[in-house]
This record gives C-alpha cells, sequence and structure tokens, in this order.
C-alpha cells in the first residue's frame, strides 16, 4: 500500500493506494457518529455490501443514484440533502463517496453544504476518479446553463484507492482515464510520458505493479499543484491541456457521444498539432504523443463534427479573454504554457 499527503495547510488529508483496500476501511478509523453511503446503481452491485460491512452496517445508510452525468444536478443534491435530514444526521456525520467522477462531485458538495459542511471520504471507483477528480477538492454540479458551473472547492478527510475495483470497470470507462494519465506525463513528466507510452498494454491489463506505480504518481502530480494553487488562480491551469477543445468537444455532441477522457485524448491530439503549428514542440515529439494517444484504440475521427459549433461552444469558456480562447499547449517535452488564440488560428 502507497500512502501519499496532500499538504494543503489545515485542510491537508492523506491518500491510500493499493489493493483490497476496501476491506480495511476499518484502518483509516473513520470518526463518523453516522455515515451516508453514497453509490450509484452500477458500483453498488459491485461494491456497496463490502464498503458497508467494512465500515459497520448498524451505523451506515445507503443512498443510490441513477449512473450517469445525467444525475449531476440541483434536483439530485437536493433528495440527498432531505433524506440526510430525515435519517437525522448530524454535523458528525461523515458522507461516504463510492462511485467515480459523478458520485465524488456530488458528494463533496452535499458535503461542503449539509449542516454548513461535514466531513467526507472519497472512496473512488473508476480510473479518471482514482487518478484525477477525487484530488483537488473540486465538487459541484451541471446546471442546464453548463457543467460544473455550481460548487464547491471543499477537501475530503481521506481518499481511499483499491485498485482490485478497476476489474470491473467497463474498458470505455478505463480508457477514459488513460487519457488524464497521458496527460499528466504532457504536462508536468516527459519521463513519465515515456513510461505510459511504452506500458499502456500493461496499463489495459491492470497490471499490479505498473498500475499502482501510475496512479501514485498521477495523484502526487494533481497534488502538488493544487497544493501550489488550490483555487485555480493560475498553476492549476495547465491541468486543462487537452480540455479546451475536448470540453468543446463533448458540449458540441450534447454530452452524450464521447467521455470525458476521449474527449481529453482528441483534445491532446488537436492542440498538440495546434502547438507544432506554432513551433513549440517538434515533429518528434508530436508523433510520439499522437502515437500514445493512438495506441488507446479510440476513434479520433472528428470530421463528423460541425466546425462552427465547435468554435462556438470553445468561446464560451470561462477563462477565456477578449473574445480569443485559452489554450494549454505543448511547449517543449513535459511542458505547458498557455495561450489566448482567436478562433482563426484553431485548426485541426
Ligand atoms: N472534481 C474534479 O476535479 C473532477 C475532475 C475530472 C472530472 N470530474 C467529473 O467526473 C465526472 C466523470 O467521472 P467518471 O469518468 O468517473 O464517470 P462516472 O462517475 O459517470 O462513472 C462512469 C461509469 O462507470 C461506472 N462505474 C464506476 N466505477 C465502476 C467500477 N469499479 N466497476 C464498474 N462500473 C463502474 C459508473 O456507474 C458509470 O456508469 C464528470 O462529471 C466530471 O465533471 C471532476
Ligand atoms: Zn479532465
Amino acid at each position: 500500500m502507497e500512502r501519499l499527503q496532500i499538504n494543503l495547510g489545515e485542510r491537508s488529508y492523506p491518500i491510500y493506494i493499493g489493493e483490497g483496500l476496501f476491506s480495511r476501511l476499518q484502518e483509516i478509523k473513520p470518526t463518523g457518529d453516522r455515515y451516508l453511503l453514497l453509490t450509484d446503481q452500477n458500483v453498488d452491485v459491485y461494491y456497496g455490501d463490502l464498503v458497508m460491512t467494512a465500515i459497520g452496517r448498524e451505523k451506515c445508510h445507503k443512498y443510490i443514484i441513477a449512473p450517469g452525468e445525467s444525475s449531476k444536478t440541483m434536483e439530485t443534491v437536493i433528495q440527498i440533502l432531505s433524506y440526510m435530514l430525515d435519517c437525522q444526521f448530524t454535523r458528525k456525520s461523515v458522507i461516504i463517496a463510492l462511485g467515480g467522477g459523478v458520485v465524488g462531485d456530488i458528494a463533496g458538495f452535499c458535503a461542503s453544504i449539509y449542516m454548513r459542511g461535514i466531513h467526507w471520504i472519497q472512496l473512488p471507483t473508476t480510473l479518471l476518479a482514482q487518478v484525477d477528480s477525487s484530488v483537488g477538492g473540486k465538487t459541484g454540479v451541471n446546471m442546464p446553463q453548463g457543467k460544473n458551473v455550481i460548487g464547491s472547492f471543499y477537501q475530503p478527510q481521506v481518499v481511499v484507492i483499491d485498485t482490485d475495483v478497476l476489474k470491473t470497470l467497463p474498458r470505455r470507462e478505463l480508457i477514459s482515464g488513460i487519457g488524464e494519465v497521458i496527460k499528466y506525463g504532457i504536462i508536468c513528466d516527459y519521463n513519465f510520458f515515456s513510461y505510459i507510452h511504452n506500458h499502456l498494454p500493461s496499463l489495459l491489463t491492470l497490471e499490479k505493479d505498473i498500475l499502482e506505480k501510475v496512479i501514485y504518481r498521477c495523484c502526487k502530480m494533481k497534488a502538488e499543484v493544487v497544493a501550489a494553487d488550490e483555487r485555480e488562480g493560475g498553476l492549476r491551469k495547465i491541468l486543462n491541456f487537452g480540455h479546451t477543445f475536448g470540453h468543446g468537444l463533448e458540449a458540441a455532441a450534447n454530452y452524450e457521444y464521447y467521455t470525458h477522457g476521449e474527449a481529453v485524448l482528441i483534445g491532446m491530439m488537436v492542440e498538440s498539432k495546434i502547438a507544432l503549428g506554432m513551433d513549440w514542440i517538434d515533429e518528434t515529439y508530436y508523433k510520439e504523443i499522437t502515437e500514445a494517444i493512438e495506441k488507446t484504440g479510440i476513434s479520433l475521427d472528428i470530421s463528423h463534427m460541425d466546425r462552427e459549433l465547435l468554435l462556438e461552444k470553445m468561446l464560451r469558456d470561462k477563462k477565456n479573454q477578449e473574445n480569443k480562447i485559452s489554450f494549454i499547449l505543448p511547449k517543449g517535452k513535459g511542458k505547458v504554457q498557455e495561450v489566448l488564440l482567436p478562433k482563426e488560428a484553431v485548426v485541426w
């Protein structure tokens, strides 16, 4: 088992990474008078009972939401909070988020506002949640007007990553997480990028040592970025490589066609091409990036997408300035930099 500390002053907390950790949850000495286990229907089937038993059934209530992004709404939040009030949860109660990024984002938001804030624990079950969304304390829900527009920064008490649970994760979701893994290499560690490039098949077959090492490294990189810039004033922006185009693609496809990670993979390919055109990276490195992305096996053909619609979606990004689109682009190996580009400069 690996242990990693997220350093955020009085909001610091540990992340544990290893096999079979969900059955050992008592070892983290949870402190709630009672627990709300929040999960989704898919995850509940596999791990609901395991976690209930590990925490102690007599103190644990379970609330199950429908799986998928469509659950990430204020309506769901209100239903959860009402349930907690009906069950007389107190300020000493704890929410346990068992699931992917959707469950994590909702659980953290509920924890941040229930009785002005209670403790919460993250048990991320997708690769994306394990390497990305469970670290950093961003919580929230979507509104008809936009994604993740209502929320809070609210750190959990502890994150427990059980790598065993990835065995039941659908392959498409696994690849979605790999999109973020590749991103970490490109934004801050070329050696790690090369390692991923060379070990992608072993990662896809969930080889224990490689998996643990990769998850640890990604959490550490995100933790360092978050510790330096908890509320996205500057440095944290680098995590958005591949996301300007990726978010545009997700929005243009009504959040139905692409998973987040697939959109990020395509986004990184397009944004690397822009960087190549600006001479920020050379042809050899560009090829390495595209090869790694191609190795995931996802379809990279976006010729069916409407160019104007995509640009229009990108122009709505809250990081834009003066009608120029904000991009984080690779500039040399293992480094990225922000640039503002007029829409005419965005070619793919
Ligand atoms: N807070 C942050 O910093 C942050 C960062 C990135 C993404 N996000 C958010 O995360 C969400 C996406 O998260 P996600 O990709 O984890 O998707 P998700 O939570 O929708 O999970 C994907 C699917 O996998 C299923 N699943 C989860 N774990 C499983 C397991 N172990 N075995 C079998 N099935 C399993 C789920 O039921 C769901 O159907 C988005 O809403 C995004 O906005 C948040
Ligand atoms: Zn992302």
